[in-house]
Order: structure tokens, then C-alpha cells, then sequence
């Protein structure tokens, strides 16, 4: 009996171990070195808004990073019938965070399945950390970019100059939510 409370306590003490010596680098926008279309596109995003306390992460592959009113910006869509919405509608903040080839599952599984139901956090194993702001990024994450929410709106269906786009992406007409994030900080995990 007592030999396995030690044992859990040292497992406990393992994984915080491990997550104590995962370190993280600031550093510019503007040295980032990743193709952002790759980025985004292929190797996807996790979007997360919330605090530790109350979060939710999707899987997102549409987006950008760019300059916008003389501030790097990233900007990403998000259709309303996501649980993350709730969570990009209420908070000021959100973040991406960009994960290594072998954490694609946690992506896959994030882009699959709705926090409504489940909690990702402790499916996935991703380890929450929190920034400054409070906001949430991960231990698994080798790129973390944290914004704060200064624009959003849905796009216009009568803004569409060919008809391609919304007949093919939204026959639904749920059109997505896109949101401009003012770059506050990008963090790079060393090791
Ligand atoms: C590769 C990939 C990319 C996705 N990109 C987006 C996106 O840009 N916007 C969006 O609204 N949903 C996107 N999704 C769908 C959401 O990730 C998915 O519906 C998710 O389960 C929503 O989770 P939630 O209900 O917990 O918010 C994507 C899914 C995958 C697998």
C-alpha cells in the first residue's frame, strides 16, 4: 500500500520535473523563421481561448499572420456552431500554438472532437501553462503566439466576388467568424 502511494508520488513528481524543465524563448514576430502558409496550412493550429481554470483549444488550419494598422497581427476564422467560439466571443485574448510532427494526434483529436462533450485537456495530455496575461499555451509546443482580440466580425456573403467560395465552403451559409489579434508576445520552447 504504501509502496504504490510512493510510487504515484513519484510519477507526480516526474511529470513536474519534466514540465519544470521545459523552457520557453521570447523572441520577435519578426524572427520568425516558419513559412507561414506551411505553418498554418500543413502543420495546423491549436486556437485556445480562456484561462486555466476555463479554456477550449480546436484544430485550425485557416489563418494568417500579417501587418495590419502598424502591428503585426495574426487573424483566424472560427465558425459559430464551435464550442472555442463561446470562449473567442467572451475573452479578450486568444493564443496559437504550433506543435512538432509527433504531436499530430493531439491535433487530429482537437479538430475532431468538441470540448462541449469532452475535456481535451486531460484526453490529449496537454500540459496547460499560463502566460502573463493569463492565457493558455502548452508544454508540448514548440511555437506559441499570444494575441489580444481587436477586431471581429463574420464574413459578408455579399462581400464574395466569385460564387465558387461560398457555394463550395458555405452551403450552409455558417459563415465563419474571423478575428484580428494584435501580436503580444511569441514564445519559442528551447528544450
Ligand atoms: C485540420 C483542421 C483544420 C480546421 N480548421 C478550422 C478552422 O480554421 N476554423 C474552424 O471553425 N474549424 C476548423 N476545424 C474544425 C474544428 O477544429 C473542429 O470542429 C473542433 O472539433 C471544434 O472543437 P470545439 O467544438 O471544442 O471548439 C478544423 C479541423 C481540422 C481537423
Amino acid at each position: 500500500m504504501k509502496k504504490g502511494f510512493f510510487l504515484i508520488l513519484l510519477f507526480f513528481n516526474f511529470l513536474n520535473m519534466n514540465a519544470q524543465d521545459t523552457t520557453f524563448k521570447e523572441i520577435s514576430i519578426r524572427e520568425l523563421q516558419d513559412n507561414v502558409v506551411k505553418l498554418i496550412g500543413d502543420d495546423w493550429m491549436l486556437i485556445t481561448a480562456g484561462s486555466i481554470d476555463s479554456c477550449n483549444m480546436m484544430t485550425a488550419s485557416w489563418g494568417g499572420i500579417g501587418n495590419l494598422w502598424n502591428t503585426p497581427v495574426a487573424f483566424i476564422f472560427i465558425r459559430p456552431q464551435r464550442y472555442t467560439y463561446q470562449f473567442t466571443e467572451s475573452e479578450n485574448y486568444f493564443t496559437l500554438t504550433f506543435f512538432e510532427e509527433k504531436d499530430r494526434e493531439i491535433l487530429n483529436f482537437c479538430g475532431s472532437t468538441s470540448g462541449k462533450y469532452v475535456n481535451k485537456i486531460e484526453k490529449t495530455g496537454l500540459i496547460p501553462l499560463e502566460t502573463e496575461h493569463k492565457n493558455v499555451y502548452y508544454k508540448q509546443a514548440r511555437l506559441v503566439i499570444e494575441c489580444e482580440k481587436v477586431y471581429s466580425d463574420f464574413i459578408d456573403p455579399q462581400g464574395f466576388t466569385t460564387k465558387e467560395i461560398p457555394e463550395n465552403i458555405y452551403p450552409k451559409n455558417d459563415f465563419h467568424k474571423m478575428y484580428i489579434g494584435k501580436i503580444l508576445k511569441v514564445l519559442v520552447r528551447e528544450k
